[in-house]
């Protein structure tokens, strides 16, 4: 129980965040035209340590000359493990314009690696005169940051967005697999001989979702690296909307509308919502606070779901 009301992710759509390396000068406009609601510039893993100072530099350049539309633009800066990460801040910060809407910190372990981030970037904001804030997104992807996820959601209000990061985590995690995300081979239970594969993604998937909705995060899904499979990806999505995650990572373009599809409220589950928010109408003005639809229960509760449904179909109309 609680007497507080569980404060409201950003109302922003967030069904597809593409990613690019910094790296690759090349891809940025056609990242820019795609269909992806977030636009994740990549300074850390897929570039390599020689690369790095031409990434950031590259990276400064599109955030102020690309033509980036109505999509949120966001900067993967590195760990804070390495020699990289406070260059990419201030570069990044002192650099360019207020196109720049966030950086997305990896490997986050606990509340004070955000503290950090957070102290720097507010330093810089506050020398240069920035009006725009920098928010924040991070990345669940280690034993610690799971272990540590309710303080991580907590630890600052430029936090907007958290995602599950699945290969460094299974990596820091132990986990007996090489896959990022997805079905893995060797986690099935059986019965009568005959193999049921379960998901071990699960655990930290709903942890990060709960983190999140207490504080007002948005969960994310991260990356399916097979992006020649289609339908692993949609069945991956699947079950991570269904926990209540809003969207997915792409790290190819294939895989954009296969998120926006997965994450896109279908018309008949929007029409359904409308519908049971009329029944329950009905039912208020009759004095009642539970009713049937179309043979199941529908109370108070249904309300505050069909809402959700209905308000993620307006916010991606408009
Ligand atoms: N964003 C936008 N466009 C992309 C893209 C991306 N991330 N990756 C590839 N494309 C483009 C290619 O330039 C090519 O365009 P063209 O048809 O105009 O020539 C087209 O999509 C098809 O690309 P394809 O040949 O299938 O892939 P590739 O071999 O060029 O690149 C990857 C494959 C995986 C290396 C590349 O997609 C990539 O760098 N992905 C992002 C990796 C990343 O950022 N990882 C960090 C997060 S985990
Ligand atoms: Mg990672």
């Amino acid at each position: 129980m609680s007497f507080r009301i569980q404060p409201a992710a950003p109302a922003r759509p967030n069904r597809c965040q593409l990613f690019g390396p910094g790296s690759n000068a090349k891809l940025f406009e056609k990242m820019a035209a795609s269909a992806a609601d977030v636009i994740n510039i990549d300074l850390e893993d897929s570039v390599s340590p020689n690369d790095k100072a031409a990434a950031r530099a590259n990276t400064v350049q599109a955030i102020n000359d690309v033509d980036w539309g109505r999509k949120t633009l966001s900067v993967r800066i590195n760990g804070l493990d390495t020699p990289y990460w406070y260059r990419d801040v201030v570069d990044l910060l002192e650099q360019t314009g207020d196109r720049l809407d966030q950086i997305m910190i990896p490997k986050v372990g606990n509340a004070a690696d955000i503290y950090a981030v957070d102290a720097l970037v507010t330093a810089v904001e506050a020398a240069k005169g920035r009006s725009g804030k920098i928010a924040f997104e991070v990345i669940i992807e280690s034993a610690a940051g799971i272990a540590h996820v309710e303080e991580i959601a907590a630890a600052s209000p430029r936090l907007e967005a958290m995602s599950l990061g699945a290969a460094d985590f299974a990596a820091s995690m132990g986990m007996a697999t090489t896959g990022i995300g997805g079905t893995q081979e060797n986690y099935y239970m059986l019965r009568e001989g005959e193999k049921y594969w379960s998901d071990p993604w699960h655990w930290a998937q709903a942890a990060i979702v709960a983190a999140c909705r207490t504080h007002g995060l948005l969960p994310v899904d991260g990356p399916f690296g097979d992006f020649s499979d289609d339908d692993g990806f949609r069945a991956q999505a699947r079950r991570s909307a269904t926990l209540g995650m809003v969207g997915k990572w792409a790290i190819h373009p294939k895989q954009i509308a296969l998120a926006n599809e997965v994450f896109t409220p279908s018309d008949e589950a929007v029409a359904e919502a409308r519908e049971i928010l009329a029944a329950m109408e009905e039912a208020k003005a009759r004095g009642e606070g539970a009713t049937t639809y179309k043979g199941r229960l529908v109370d108070i509760a249904s309300i505050k779901q069909a809402e959700g449904i209905v308000r993620m179909a307006e916010m991606i109309e408009t």
